[in-house]
């Protein structure tokens, strides 16, 4: 029998929020798929688009960016300009023939490990629905 296709997927999350919202679903003992590899950085607002786009050009068949609830920023308005950057990185996806799905932007905080758990879970049910990233047709 067939091994089911596991889809390579990159988390860029950020370190006062989402990392330690991670880090409670672990600690917690909340079951998730273990399909992602983290990134933690300091605040989306340092998610580069160029950073998602090498991701898929290396192989991602998703990326997942999440940070702080608007208003819990720790450098005020980062997730703001990491949201903003969201609608333009979807608009080039599209551009390149990569369903705009395969990135994700979602805001989880510390103390929501279970909400963690259920983004990473949808995360790679929709990236398993979609199959694998369409590019790595070209990584041959
Ligand atoms: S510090 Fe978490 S998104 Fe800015």
């Amino acid at each position: 029998m067939a091994e089911e296709w596991q889809p390579k997927i990159l988390a860029i999350i950020c370190n006062w929020c989402s990392y330690a919202g991670a880090d409670l679903a672990g600690g917690a003992r909340i079951q998730y798929p273990p399909d992602i590899r983290a990134i933690r950085v300091m605040c989306t607002g340092r998610v580069d688009p160029l950073f998602i786009m090498k991701a898929f050009q290396d192989g991602a068949d998703g990326v997942l960016v999440s940070g702080c609830h608007f208003g819990d920023c720790h450098y005020l308005e980062g997730n703001f300009k990491a949201a903003k950057r969201m609608f333009l990185i979807k608009s080039v996806l599209k551009n390149i023939g990569l369903n705009d799905k395969r990135l994700r932007m979602t805001f989880v905080s510390a103390s929501e490990g279970a909400k963690w758990a259920g983004v990473v879970t949808d995360v790679i049910k929709t990236v398993k629905e979609l199959g694998p990233s369409p590019l790595k047709e070209f990584q041959k």
